[in-house]
């Protein structure tokens, strides 16, 4: 008798599917990213991927990338406009049809998990062909966007299995507010003055996303609200793309009908579809909170469960009608962990309605054609 042995299958180890294994990785994959990056004792950036000066003469950016890559490059984006620096994040396969003009002082980041992405690639190249300076962002060292860009910053998370991405995307988007910082940094030719609450909240947030996944209600709310007709989830600033990445890894993993949506954009069309049979997941990151929350109550008027993604003892939960609660953080994190719980979510949700969590029908790790 022969025992089929498949070594992909057995680097699951205890878990059931490598996407909970990828999640649960999150502490270590991100500790990873940022050691010997960050040196929050002195209040620096230690970017030693990137020469003294890379990004002097940087005056806008553009970050082009696809699927979740997408939603941590629009993070970014969002994080180098907070920072003083002119961004846009772009669908790389949008940017053969209508890519922003490009100058001598125009810096292009490729943001690639797999760095092999077809219309990542193309977009890169256009921007090298049109000189601009380039950087790749990506997991996978010696991968063509890798070899392709000037310069390279590697993720360091680790070979991720599971079709829907997860902690590659936690690191994507910590790496990308680091980067943020430099050419803000190297563009002033000082540290920007957020630096000092920043480095130590990175420092920290291994501990905290561990305090996520130990304490999770995650598997109950999914629970709660399975069989819904679709889930909404809404947020503003840095919590809109996290919203929007909470709806895609619904979407990918359990076919069901999951959409994101900037919170104040509700009231400007969405809320028509808004019935009790539409639970809204509310991401509240610290940052104008107040007008979010007032977004999810008039969606909670029209009947739909609200589940708040939040600190304890946050304004939300006096009206929400379900919780997933995140540590304390800066503005400029709190949606991050707040992703860590909507991967829980959408982990649970799929694994309740028994799907191939691992494999989602029609989708592939690496699309290499456009
Ligand atoms: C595929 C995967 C997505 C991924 C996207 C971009 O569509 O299914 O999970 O986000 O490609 O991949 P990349 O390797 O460029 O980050």
């Amino acid at each position: 008798e022969t025992v089929e042995w498949d070594p992909e299958e057995a680097g699951k180890g205890e878990y059931d599917h490598f996407m909970l294994k990828e999640i649960d990785e999150q502490p270590t994959s991100l500790a990873q990213a940022l050691e010997g990056r960050i040196d929050p004792e002195n209040g620096r950036i230690a970017l030693a991927d990137f020469g003294p000066g890379t990004f002097t003469d940087v005056s806008s950016v553009q970050l082009v990338a696809c699927g979740t890559s997408y939603h941590a490059a629009l993070y970014g984006s969002l994080a180098l406009n907070q920072a003083g620096i002119r961004a846009t994040a772009l669908l790389a396969n949008e940017y053969s049809a209508a890519a922003p003009p490009i100058d001598d002082e125009t810096l292009v980041i490729a943001v690639t998990q797999s760095g092999e992405t077809a219309d990542t690639l193309n977009a890169l190249r256009q921007a090298n062909a049109d000189g601009a300076e380039t950087v790749t962002v990506t997991n996978v060292v010696g991968s063509t966007a890798a070899r392709e860009a000037d310069e390279t910053l590697f993720i360091r998370a680790g070979p991720e299995i599971g079709v829907a991405a997860t902690k590659t995307f936690s690191s994507q988007a910590v790496m990308l507010t680091l980067l943020a910082q430099r050419i803000a940094a190297d563009r002033r030719g000082e540290p920007p003055a957020d630096l000092e609450s920043l480095l130590p909240a990175l420092a920290r947030m291994p501990a905290e996303i561990e305090r996520v996944l130990e304490t999770s209600d995650a598997a109950a709310v999914a629970n709660r609200y399975r069989g819904s007709q679709s889930y909404f989830f809404i947020g503003r600033g840095l919590g809109y793309p996290v919203a929007l990445e909470g709806a895609l890894k619904f979407k990918e993993i359990t076919y069901e009908h999951a959409e994101g949506f900037a919170s104040g954009e509700l009231k400007h069309g969405p809320l028509a579809l808004v019935t009790p049979e539409t639970p809204v997941f509310a991401v509240f990151t610290g940052q104008e909170d107040a007008k979010t929350l007032n977004n999810a109550e008039e969606a909670q008027t029209r009947g739909a469960p609200l589940v708040a993604v939040c600190p304890d003892g946050h304004p939300a939960l006096e009206t929400a009608d379900a919780h997933l609660e995140i540590p304390d953080t800066e503005p400029a994190l709190a949606g991050l962990l707040a992703n860590v719980q909507l991967q829980l979510v959408s982990y649970y949700a799929a694994d309740l309605l028994g799907r191939p969590i691992d494999k989602p029908r029609n989708l592939a790790k690496s699309v290499t054609v456009e």
